[in-house]
């Protein structure tokens, strides 16, 4: 829902474009160096959405045939239509997380328990982590949680994909820069257009040889030549420049909101731990599609789980006011 700043709509209408497939644009290619220096990784590709980054980490990471393992609740699995089976090839093991997270114990039991025989070694090509965990409520993965991770995932072979579509909302909210959180991740995925506010991408960030296949799986599934794509990137560029330092008053602003919530709705405060908040409303026998509809005719937005999770997300646009706003609807409703 978040909307360019007017210096991003300014940076668009000056940005010089060229031809992003041949490296001709000096936004894009600009734009991908920084992200990858931001991670701590070789080199970045931009894609359209965080959705397509994820799908280039499984092809690129994975190996198709063999297993991956992912949280049971990741966004690459709860919403991304299957993509790791249908066009990576890959076979899905998942692993319950608490507030998002695996433990390394069972990780290495989901790699360890693909039936193995002299004959039969399905092998573990990939080990999937989200940060920050969307469907958990927003909960963050510290430091030495991705890396004991992913020691246990190199232990065996398998490479280490991040989905990190909010990345910037966790070092904001662990206090930790970005690439510190990404040590031991081989590739990561970011978005722009989320809690950055720019209008349209991501990034695909990773080693200078998983970039230059990446590129090739981008071409194969028709997301390689992003036309005029400085104009985007152009943007962006002005989203790391004012956006990074913000993210954490849009953190502090979730909690606000969900302490207040958490009078009417039941809310799980652990879990808030970024700019995400998730309710439950079944207390007033309300599905959570009809409590958001009633929630937008008073002029509340909120994302519609199936059954009755309700997520509020903070942003830029989101200030004191439009969270008093929020508390108010939220309480209309409920009394109704
Ligand atoms: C954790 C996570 N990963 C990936 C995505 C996909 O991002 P996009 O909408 O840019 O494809 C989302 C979107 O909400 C997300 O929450």
């Amino acid at each position: 829902m978040t909307l360019p700043t007017g210096e991003m709509w300014e940076a668009m209408r000056r940005a010089e474009i060229g031809w992003t497939l041949y490296r001709q644009d000096r936004a894009v290619n600009e734009l991908e160096e920084r992200v990858a220096a931001l991670l701590g990784k070789q080199a970045g590709l931009f894609v359209p959405t965080c959705g397509m980054a994820n799908l280039l980490g499984l092809m690129t990471l994975g190996e198709r045939g063999t297993q991956a393992v992912l949280e049971s609740n990741s966004h690459i699995i709860a919403s991304e239509e299957w993509g790791i089976t249908s066009i990576a090839g890959l076979y899905p093991r998942l692993v319950s997380g608490t507030r998002g997270v695996m433990y390394p114990v069972e990780l290495q039991e989901a790699i360890m328990g693909a039936p193995r025989t002299p004959t039969h070694q399905s092998k573990t090509s990939l080990v999937c982590l989200e940060n920050t965990h969307n469907f958990a409520g927003g909960t963050v993965l510290t430091a030495s949680e991705t890396d004991s991770l992913a020691q246990v995932a190199h232990q065996y072979g398998a490479s280490v994909y991040l989905d990190g579509a909010r990345l910037w909302n966790a070092a904001a909210a662990l206090k930790t820069p970005a690439h510190e959180l990404l040590e031991n991740v081989d590739a990561v995925g970011v978005s722009l257009n989320k809690g950055l506010c720019a209008p349209f991408g991501a990034l695909f960030c990773g080693a200078y040889e998983t970039i230059a296949a990446a590129r090739l799986n981008a071409r194969r599934i028709g997301a390689a030549s992003v036309h005029k794509a400085g104009i985007f990137a152009a943007a962006a560029l002005v989203a790391f420049d004012t956006m990074l330092d913000r993210l954490d008053l849009d953190n502090q602003r979730a909690r606000r909101l969900a302490k207040r919530l958490a009078d009417y709705i039941e809310i799980d405060m652990t879990t808030v731990q970024t700019n995400i908040v998730f309710a439950d409303v079944a207390q007033h026998n309300i599905s959570s599609q009809e409590f958001a509809a009633r929630l937008e005719t008073l002029g509340v937005l909120v994302y519609a789980r199936p059954g009755s999770r309700v997520r509020f997300v903070t942003h830029r646009m989101i200030g004191d006011d439009e969270v008093e706003r929020a508390v108010h609807a939220v309480r209309k409703v409920c009394e109704e």
